[in-house]
């Protein structure tokens, strides 16, 4: 599905969110605040937006993005500007739930809208856990099933019926923009999310929600 949409996939991003996409991530860059020299990974890192955001605004920092979708890395590829390619900024293909890393290889973990398509969320943070250094800090941009309760319903139409609209106008592909709102709906609460990190055995588990409740930042601590 993702190598079906890779094409259309930035600016059908822009599209839904009105450009807001480019400020959660960026907000995802400064909350983890990664040190100069400071390795990060970036899992299901797509078109590499999150990735390369860390790549500009951080010094020094080596950034790995890893996708299983190959068309989807071809456009990341394509968008790193030569000055960060290969130095500092690397794309991979491999899977998040069994990532090609050794344990204790990252300062940062970070993911953006990815870990909500994994096939098991737990399963998934545990691997990131895995390849985290200790003290090292996992951060995760994900939707939240319901926005704040005033715009409940307003968030529930547009994503269950502009949302599929505009896939299927821009992207020809409504399937794939018809599971985006199921795989929100199904994901769990910010809360629940948090617990999971615990579970996993990660510590300080936090989070903010951003746009009116519709996205939660996700930030957590090694042991
Ligand atoms: C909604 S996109 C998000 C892309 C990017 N992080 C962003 O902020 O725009 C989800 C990405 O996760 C990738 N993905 C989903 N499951 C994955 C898995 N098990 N292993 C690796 N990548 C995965 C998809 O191929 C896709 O590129």
């Amino acid at each position: 599905m993702f190598d079906r949409i890779a094409r259309r996939y930035d600016l059908l991003n822009s599209l839904m969110t009105f450009g807001r996409d480019r400020g959660w991530r960026q907000r995802a860059v400064s909350l983890a605040g990664p040190r100069p020299g400071a390795r990060i990974l970036d899992v299901g890192t797509g078109t590499g937006a999150l990735a390369l955001d860390f790549a500009r605004a951080t010094r020094e920092t080596t950034i790995v993005g890893v996708d299983f979708s190959a068309a989807m890395l071809s456009r990341a590829l394509r968008t790193v500007p030569t000055e960060l390619s290969a130095s500092r900024v690397r794309f991979v293909r491999g899977d998040g739930m069994r990532l090609p890393c050794a344990d204790s290889s990252f300062d940062h973990v970070v993911s953006a809208f990815a870990v909500r398509n994994m096939s098991s969320l737990a399963g998934a943070f545990a691997e990131q856990a895995r390849v985290l250094r200790v003290g090292g800090r996992l951060t995760c941009l994900e939707l939240v099933p319901t926005g704040l309760p005033v715009f409940r319903h307003l968030f529930r139409q547009y994503f269950h019926r502009w949302v599929p609209l505009l896939g299927g106008w821009i992207a020809g592909d409504p399937t794939a923009y018809t599971y985006l709102p199921r795989s929100v709906d199904a994901f769990p609460t910010p809360a629940e999310v948090a617990r999971l990190l615990r579970e996993v055995g990660l510590v300080d588990a936090r989070f903010e929600v951003l746009a009116l409740g519709t996205v939660a930042l996700h930030t957590a601590v090694k042991r």
